[in-house]
């Protein structure tokens, strides 16, 4: 199932990244792409483990206001 339409990223291709990354801008990284709509950010986190989603949800997406 895609999860990020804009950049085609599928939940598989999420899972098998998500255990290394800290955050969901990390996680961007790790796919080697930068979020585009934005609309894809909160399913993005249920990838993250639980105490990779809180942090998630304190810190603000700073991939997404940079060029
Ligand atoms: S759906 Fe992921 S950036 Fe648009």
């Amino acid at each position: 199932m895609y999860v990020c339409v804009c950049n085609a990223l599928t939940d598989r291709q999420l899972r098998s990244r998500a255990a290394s990354a800290e955050s969901v801008a990390a996680l961007y990284r790790a796919m080697a792409v930068r979020p585009a709509c934005g609309k894809c950010v909160p399913s993005m986190r249920t990838f993250l483990q639980p105490s990779q989603q809180q942090a998630a949800a304190r810190t603000p997406l700073e991939c997404a206001s940079k060029g």
